[in-house]
C-alpha cells in the first residue's frame, strides 16, 4: 500500500504518466475507473491507497494523490470524489473512501466490516459513473475481488425492463489484481441476487406462476447436463393431494405450478440433496381475508422465497458446486373470489393433517406445508425452507438480519457462518412449544393457520405452524419479511426488492458442497 500524506508524494515514474489530451476519440470513450482509499489507523490525514490506486497514482506521476489532498477533507468511508483528465485511458476516475484497512469480522455486527465496506465502496462508485453514462468501467479489487466484484454488480442493479428510458448498461472489469477467480465468483454471487431482485421486482401481472416458471427454466437452460425441472401441473398437484396449496391457489384463475429443480452436482449422484423450499406466492392480496390497499403492491414480492432459492440454484449450477440440491417452489396467486378459500373453511394437507383457515391472508404456511411434506420422499441431509412469511417477521428484526427458526444447532452454525461472510446477516429466533400450542389449539381440524394470540409473536407461530410438518433432523425456515425490499438500510442495493439472502444460501450450499 501507498501512503498519502498531507505531503504530495513525489512522482516515482515519471514515463508511465500519461497526460489527458481532449482528442475527439478520448470524448467518446466512456471509459471510467473506481479506486479505493483506506483511511490510515491513527495518523491525522493519511490516506492509504490500495495496491490498484497506488500504481494508478504511480502512472500519473503523483496526481491522483495530488488532487486527493487539494480536492477537500480526508475521504470518509462510504464517501467518494471523481476526478476528470488525468489518464487517457480512463476520462472519469472515481476514488471512494473505504474506512479502515484492518476491520475484518465484527462479532458484534456479525458481519466482516472490509467485507461489507468494499462492497459499499465500488457500488457507490460505480453509480457515480452510471450515472455519467459511462459503459464499461473498471474496478479496484481493494484486496478482495470477490467483494469488489459484489458491490459493483449489486450496486448497478436497476429494474427497467418495462421503462422506455433505460440507465446505461455497464461492462465491468477488474483492475490491477490478478485475482480473476474471486472476481469471477464475486459477479456470479451477485448475479444470483440481482435474478431473485428481478423475479421479485417485476409486477404480478408479468410474474405469473408460469412465467415464474419459464423464466427459471431459461436461465437453467445452459447447465442441462447437471440439471432436471419439472413444471408440475394443476392436475399433478391434485393427485399429491396437496390439499393446502390447492385451497390457496383455488381463488385465482391464473394457474398454480408445483415447480421442482433438481441440481445433480455431486460426483456422488446418491449423495442426499440439500432441498430449499421457497414461499411461491407471486401475489397476496390476503384472499377473503383481504388485506388493506396501501403498499399492497409489494406483495409482488411475496414470491421471495421461491427467487431466492431458484436463483440459488441457479447460481450453484453456474458455479458447478459439488452438491446435490433439489428446489421446490409451490407458486400460486392468493386472491379473493367465488371459488376462494373462506375463513372457518377447513382444508387437508399431504400428510392428512386437517387445518382451519382462520385468516386466508396467512397463505403461505399452507402451500409450504405440502411442499415440505412432499420435500421429505427425497431424503434430504438437510431441508431450508424460505418465505416472505411474516408482517411480524419485520416488526421484529427489520431489515438488518433473515430470521431464523430451526431445530438443529449444526444447521443453525452453517447457515450463520455463511451469512458472515456474505454479510447478508441471519438472526436465530425461537422454536418453543409455547408457540406451538397456539396453533394446535384448533375449534375444528388439528391446526389453526393463525395463532389464537393474533399477532403477539406471529412469526414465532407461523414457524411452529410449519414445524408441524417436519420430521427431519436438519430443518430450518428463514422468514424474509423483513428482508424483502431495500430502501436504503443496505448502500449497495438501490431501492427496491432486495433479493436477499440470495448470496447466504449460495455460500452456504457451497460449504456444504465443500466441508461436506
Ligand atoms: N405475505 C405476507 C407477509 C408479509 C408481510 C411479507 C409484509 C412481507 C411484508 C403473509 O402472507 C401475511 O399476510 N401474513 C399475515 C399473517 C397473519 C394473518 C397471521 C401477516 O403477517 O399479517
Ligand atoms: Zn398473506
Ligand atoms: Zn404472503
Amino acid at each position: 500500500m501507498l501512503l498519502v500524506g498531507r505531503t504530495v508524494q513525489t512522482v516515482v515514474r515519471r514515463n508511465l504518466c500519461r497526460p489527458f489530451s481532449a482528442s475527439k476519440n478520448y470524448l467518446h470513450e466512456r471509459k471510467g475507473l473506481v479506486l479505493g482509499v483506506f483511511e490510515d489507523e491513527g495518523e491525522e490525514g493519511r490516506l492509504q491507497l490500495t495496491e490498484a490506486a497506488a500504481h494508478f497514482n504511480q502512472s500519473v506521476s503523483g496526481k491522483l494523490s495530488e488532487l486527493l489532498q487539494i480536492s477537500g477533507p480526508k475521504l470518509k468511508k462510504g464517501k467518494s470524489r471523481i476526478f476528470y483528465g488525468i489518464h487517457k485511458d480512463f476520462p472519469c476516475v472515481a476514488v471512494v473512501g473505504l474506512g479502515k484497512n484492518d476491520a475484518g469480522v465484527c462479532g458484534a455486527e456479525n458481519w466482516d466490516t472490509s467485507k461489507e465496506s468494499i462492497r459499499q465502496g465500488m457500488a457507490a462508485g460505480c453509480q457515480l459513473l452510471q450515472e455519467l453514462e459511462l459503459n464499461s468501467v473498471e474496478v479496484d479489487g481493494c484486496g478482495d475481488a470477490q467483494s469488489a466484484a459484489e458491490g459493483a454488480t449489486l450496486g448497478l442493479f436497476h429494474f427497467d425492463q418495462l421503462k422506455s428510458k433505460k440507465k446505461t448498461k455497464v461492462s465491468l472489469q477488474l483492475h490491477g489484481s490478478a485475482d480473476a477467480e474471486g472476481w469471477e465468483k464475486g459477479i456470479t454471487y451477485a448475479e444470483g441476487q440481482n435474478l431473485a431482485r428481478l423475479l421479485m421486482e417485476a409486477p404480478a401481472n408479468h410474474m405469473t406462476p408460469t412465467a415464474f416458471a419459464n423464466i427459471i427454466e431459461e436461465k437453467l437452460a445452459p447447465h442441462a447436463e447437471r440439471v432436471t425441472i419439472n413444471k408440475r401441473p394443476q392436475d399433478w398437484i391434485k393427485e399429491q393431494q396437496m390439499g393446502a396449496f390447492l385451497s390457496v391457489s383455488k381463488g385465482s384463475e391464473e394457474p398454480p405450478v408445483f415447480l421442482e429443480l433438481h441440481y445433480n452436482g455431486s460426483p456422488d449422484s446418491k449423495e442426499p440433496p440439500l432441498l430449499l423450499v421457497g414461499k411461491g406466492i407471486t401475489f397476496d392480496s390476503g384472499g377473503i381475508s383481504l388485506k388493506p390497499s396501501p403498499s399492497m403492491d409489494a406483495m409482488r414480492a411475496d414470491m421471495g422465497g421461491a427467487a431466492t432459492v431458484c436463483a440459488s440454484i441457479v447460481t450453484a449450477a453456474a458455479l458447478k458446486l459439488p452438491v446435490n440440491i433439489i428446489g421446490l417452489a409451490p407458486l400460486c396467486e392468493n386472491m379473493p373470489s367465488g371459488k376462494a378459500t373462506k375463513p372457518g373453511d377447513v382444508v387437508t394437507a399431504k400428510n392428512g393433517k386437517t387445518i382451519q383457515v382462520d385468516n386466508t391472508d396467512a397463505e403461505g404456511r399452507l402451500i409450504l406445508a405440502d411442499a415440505l411434506c412432499y420435500g421429505h420422499s427425497f431424503n434430504p441431509r438437510a431441508i431450508v425452507n424460505v418465505a416472505t412469511l411474516t408482517g411480524a417477521m419485520d416488526v421484529a428484526l427489520g431489515s438488518a438480519a433473515t430470521g431464523v427458526f430451526t431445530n438443529s444447532n449444526w444447521l443453525w452454525e452453517q447457515l450463520h457462518k455463511a451469512s458472515v461472510v456474505t454479510g447478508d446477516r441471519v438472526w436465530r429466533m425461537p422454536l418453543f412449544q409455547h408457540y406451538t400450542k397456539q396453533v394446535t389449539d384448533s375449534q375444528l381440524a388439528d391446526l389453526n393457520n393463525i395463532g389464537k394470540y393474533s399477532r403477539s409473536g406471529g412469526a414465532c407461530t407461523a414457524a411452529a405452524f410449519l414445524r408441524e410438518f417436519v420430521t427431519a433432523p436438519h430443518w430450518a425456515h428463514l422468514d424474509i419479511a423483513g428482508v424483502m425490499s431495500n430502501k436504503d438500510e443496505i448502500p449497495y442495493l438501490r431501492k427496491g426488492m432486495s433479493g436477499r439472502p440470495t448470496r447466504t444460501l449460495v455460500e452456504f450450499a457451497a460449504s456444504l458442497a465443500h466441508d461436506g
